[in-house]
């Protein structure tokens, strides 16, 4: 194409995007700029997801929304070296990504792939050229990319849209855990030492630092159904009737659909950890019955360190126990109400546990003696 016309489509693109307000629309109109001016088959810009580790479709052509391993393909290349990649023969190149065009029941050819950068000059993202209709990419349409794609970048970084996305869910993580705390005020520690205990259950399970980080926040959340339970039942002084049991036994079937449909790993198995964290090993527990291995190990870890701290916490229905009424419950209950191989890291690491507890005790505990 000649320069004057790809002028013309930059200019024109740039009264556009003054007044273009909707990210989505910018972006979109950033990619058939793109193509027009590469003349290419079709543009993708990639974002990536820290969080799960991915590079996400926030505009493509013609299909539907791609994810693809931050690692993964040319596009994920791109991203680990921050630099430009033109392939010409995409499918003798050893790193493109054949599963996509299987999925799409496109076929690629050639490829141009250029970093998007922000402000910092770390990489946020790619923007991908697909199927040059003439001949093969060249230098100056490598130019013209990482052009565009500055404007992309820039476009992001203006309206904080990857920091957003970045932070979205540690900050739902906060407002959630909140949300149940406020009403119910004495598990306001309870929710936090789940989460530390569950952090020490995962490490002797060998999780790794970033799964063990997942257990953590996501244990916090296991009873943030219990927003959805009436005050006469939930802060109920005495035992609770079979009704009430009844209405309180939803707060897991609550919970998970408060969390559950999110792309994000951590609210999935957040998800998971509210549904789950009152079945019982033996198939005895509610709201499904589940059984053993049919429990996730999330589940089954928040199962036993929720009731460890239920049971060493002074609550309005019961006082708190003695360590040793806890380590025989624990041992007791290992195999029916509880995973052996957890209920045996509990018990092993009790002393840490205790621990945690007394750094963190509930408001109404402070000032007793035990
Ligand atoms: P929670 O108080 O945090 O207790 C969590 C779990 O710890 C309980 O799940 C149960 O498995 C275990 N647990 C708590 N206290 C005892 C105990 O004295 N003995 C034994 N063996 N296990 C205990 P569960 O039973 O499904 O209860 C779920 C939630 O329902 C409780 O959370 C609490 O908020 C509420 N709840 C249960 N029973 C009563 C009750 O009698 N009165 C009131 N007001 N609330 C209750
Ligand atoms: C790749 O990057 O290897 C393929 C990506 C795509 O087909 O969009
Ligand atoms: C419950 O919500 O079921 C009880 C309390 C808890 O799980 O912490
Ligand atoms: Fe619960
Ligand atoms: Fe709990």
């Amino acid at each position: 194409m000649a320069a004057d016309k790809k002028l013309q489509i930059l200019l024109t693109f740039a009264e556009k995007i003054t007044r273009e307000k909707d990210l989505h629309k910018l972006l979109s109109l950033l990619s058939d700029v793109a193509r027009d001016i590469l003349d290419v088959d079709r543009c993708s810009l990639f974002l990536a997801d820290p969080e799960n580790k991915i590079l996400w479709t926030i505009v493509a052509h013609g299909v539907e929304r791609i994810e693809i391993p931050w690692d993964k393909g040319i596009v994920g290349w791109t991203f680990q070296h921050g630099k430009s990649l033109i392939v010409n023969d995409a499918y003798s190149d050893y790193r493109f990504e054949k599963s996509i065009d299987k999925k799409t029941g496109y076929r690629t050819r050639n490829i141009l792939a250029v970093p998007l950068l922000n402000r910092k000059g770390e990489v946020i993202g790619v923007f991908q050229a697909i199927n040059k209709l003439y001949g093969n990419f060249s230098e100056e349409d490598e130019d013209m990319l990482t052009l565009l794609s500055g404007y992309a970048a820039s476009a992001i970084e203006n309206t904080n849209l990857y920091a957003e996305l970045n932070d979205a869910y540690k900050e739902t993580v906060l407002k959630l855990s909140h949300a149940a705390e406020y009403k119910d005020k004495e598990t306001r520690n309870h929710i936090l030492r789940t989460g530390l205990y569950a952090k020490v259950v995962g490490r002797e399970l060998g999780f790794d630092d970033d799964e063990i980080n997942i257990l953590f926040l996501a244990t916090q959340m296991h009873d943030i159904g219990k927003i959805g339970i009436p005050d006469r039942i939930l802060l109920k002084p005495g035992k609770l009737t079979e009704e009430e049991r009844k209405i309180m036994e939803k707060h897991t079937i609550i919970g998970f659909n408060i969390l559950k449909g999110s792309k994000s790993r951590l609210l999935q198995i957040a998800a998971l950890i509210a549904l789950e964290h009152h079945e019982k090993f033996d198939g005895t527990g509610y709201p499904y019955g589940k059984k053993g291995e049919e429990i996730s190990i999330y589940g089954r870890i928040a199962a036993a360190v929720d009731v460890f701290d239920a049971l060493i916490s002074k609550r309005p229905y019961k006082p708190a126990w003695q360590k040793e009424k806890v380590i025989k419950l624990l041992e007791e209950e290992a195999g029916t109400h509880f995973d052996p191989r957890i209920a045996e890291i509990v018990i092993r690491k009790a002393d840490e546990l205790f621990e945690i507890k007394e750094s963190l005790p509930d408001e109404n505990e402070e000032k007793e003696a035990d």
